[in-house]
């Protein structure tokens, strides 16, 4: 090989090489997680990581447990690891700012998703990518009052108290119930979007209330929360799905087996596969695309036992 032509060859390799290392030079995107405390929290943490590794990005992902002190050390030890973008699913929607300047002054943009954030500058963040918890809650209350024929009593499983979801699917639903003078809610207390929590709230409605009497109704604010209530109903001799009737959020695999088995009715669909949503905006942002809408909607859906069975099919990939 002459000389020129190996000097060509190598020029050529070395323009190869620098391109592949900056594909290869796999993004790193930092996740704090809420935590694992639902089915639908854990489905999707797994559609993110999926999206990432086929993605090839480089995904740092941290479970805060439900403790927004784990999730602000999470979000700061991503800023030390100068990771190239930070996503965050907030607990709680206060205690943001500091931390959030902290990441523009190290220059690495961050993405809310699922829950918001409540900051008094809303530059510290690029956009939200989440579900509409308002409209959740409101086609839960349209489905209840409906059910309840615009009469009666019902008790409501608060979420995660300070979240989003729950603050604003309570306010979705209260104002859809503020139209119907003659329903109550006659109990409401916070089972922290999870099964067990749920459990226990439940089981102390149904002493508080002399075994639900005169309640029509459980309104829940994730399944979860709702498939504990429905065992510590069917534990009391009650029978959820039919003598009280059960509307929640989420649209889990579970929810659905329990329709299909008669035990709960209607259930808002929060969309737990949006991985592909969330790294579509990271890496466009990151590519140059900077005209992001505040908020990036995710749709959901109301779903009930007349398309329970097509729903958990499509859901269990059948
Ligand atoms: O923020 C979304 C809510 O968080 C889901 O409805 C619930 O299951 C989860 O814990």
């Amino acid at each position: 090989m002459s000389s020129l032509k190996y000097l060509l060859g190598a020029a050529v390799g070395l323009a190869a090489l620098a391109a592949m290392s900056v594909s290869a030079l796999a993004l790193t995107v930092g996740f704090s997680q809420v935590g694992h405390e639902s089915d639908w929290r854990t489905a999707f943490t797994k559609s993110m990581q999926d999206e990432a590794k086929a993605e090839g990005i480089d995904l740092k992902f941290s479970d805060a447990n439900q403790k927004e002190e784990d999730q602000l050390k999470a979000v700061r030890s991503f800023i030390a690891q100068k990771v190239d973008a930070i996503v965050i699913a907030p607990i709680v929607v206060t205690g943001w700012d500091q931390v959030l300047k902290e990441a523009k002054a190290a220059n690495i943009p961050v993405f809310i998703v699922d829950r918001d954030v409540d900051t008094a500058d809303k530059s510290l963040w690029v956009c939200r990518i989440a579900a509409d918890f308002n409209l959740e809650g409101r086609l839960a209350g349209a489905w209840a009052m409906q059910a309840m024929v615009g009469r009666g009593n019902l008790v409501e499983l608060v979420g995660t108290v300070g979240s989003a979801a729950a603050e604003y699917r309570r306010t979705g639903f209260n104002a859809v119930e503020a139209l119907f003078p003659l329903v109550k809610t006659v109990k409401s207390q916070s089972g922290d979007f999870t099964t067990q929590g749920g459990k226990e709230v439940m089981e102390s409605f149904i002493k508080a209330t002399d075994g639900l009497k005169d309640v029509k109704l459980v309104w829940a604010h994730n399944d979860n929360m709702l498939l504990g209530a429905i065992q510590a109903m069917k534990e009391a001799g009650l029978h959820p799905g039919k003598d009280i009737l059960t509307v929640s959020v989420d649209g889990v695999p579970d929810i659905f087996k329990a329709m299909l088995a008669g035990d709960a009715n209607a259930s808002v669909e929060l969309r737990s596969d949006i991985g592909p949503d969330i790294f579509a905006v990271v890496k466009a942002y990151l590519g140059g695309k900077h005209d992001w809408p505040k908020w990036v909607v995710i749709p959901s859906a109301l779903h009930t036992i007349a398309d329970a069975a097509e729903v958990l099919k499509k859901k269990e990939g059948n």
